[in-house]
């Protein structure tokens, strides 16, 4: 199974993405890291594990149409077989998504449908929530509206701040992205009829 991770930052996702595949049995294997920022901490990960890396700059291009496309080229350079968004901040287009469809998955840090967009831990804390988490889905043309394949939740303490919520977060991020791909890799999970299955179950 090859993989493509398309990354905006730090990349402590990739990492883990990363550290889960090495040394291991797995017909999984990180092709390329892409970024749209140049300079960013995830293409160092990448190169420091000898993955491929490329930049496609949205700076470079003048409208979204032709950025997707280019991004769509330079995916598809790598023949992956799964797309794996990791702190990608960009919004794509519907033929983005179109392209991609059943290969493409995304992990956002709120307990989707709840918090959808930007900013969720502080949302979280402005709501009052007595919880709060990260949703691994497929990307479909709503956004941050696929359908669900795994979700990890943590309480919400009283003297929780953003940082310290997008912490514990990111913690169970590292736990069940991993996850997740491994059940693509090992063909367990798929999207049929835009329904998320696990061993041909609906999730
Ligand atoms: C993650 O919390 C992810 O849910 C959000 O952006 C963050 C990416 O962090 N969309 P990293 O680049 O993987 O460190």
């Amino acid at each position: 199974c090859r993989i493509v991770v398309l990354i905006s930052g730090s990349g402590t996702n990739l990492q883990a993405l990363i550290d889960e595949l090495a040394d291991k049995t797995t017909s999984g294997q990180i092709v390329a890291a892409i970024s749209n920022r140049p300079g960013v901490g995830g293409l160092e990960r990448a190169a420091r594990a000898g993955i491929a890396t490329a930049v496609v700059n949205h700076q470079d291009f003048s409208d979204r149409d032709s950025f997707d496309a280019a991004l769509i080229a330079c995916i598809d350079s790598y023949q992956p077989d799964l797309v794996v968004l990791a702190g990608f901040m960009r919004i794509l287009t519907p033929a983005f998504v179109t392209h991609f469809h059943g290969r493409l998955l995304n992990i956002h840090p709120s307990l989707l449908p709840k918090h959808k967009g930007l900013h969720t831990h502080q949302r979280a804390l402005e709501a009052g929530d007595s919880e709060h988490g990260t949703t691994v889905h497929f990307v479909t043309a709503e956004l941050d509206g696929g359908p669900v394949v795994i979700q990890a939740s943590i309480p919400v303490l009283s003297e929780d701040t953003v940082a310290s919520l997008a912490a514990r977060v990111q913690q169970q991020e590292h736990l069940i992205y991993p996850l997740a791909m491994n059940w693509f890799i090992q063909g367990r999970l798929r999207l049929v009829d835009n329904q998320a299955c696990l061993d041909g179950k609906p999730i």
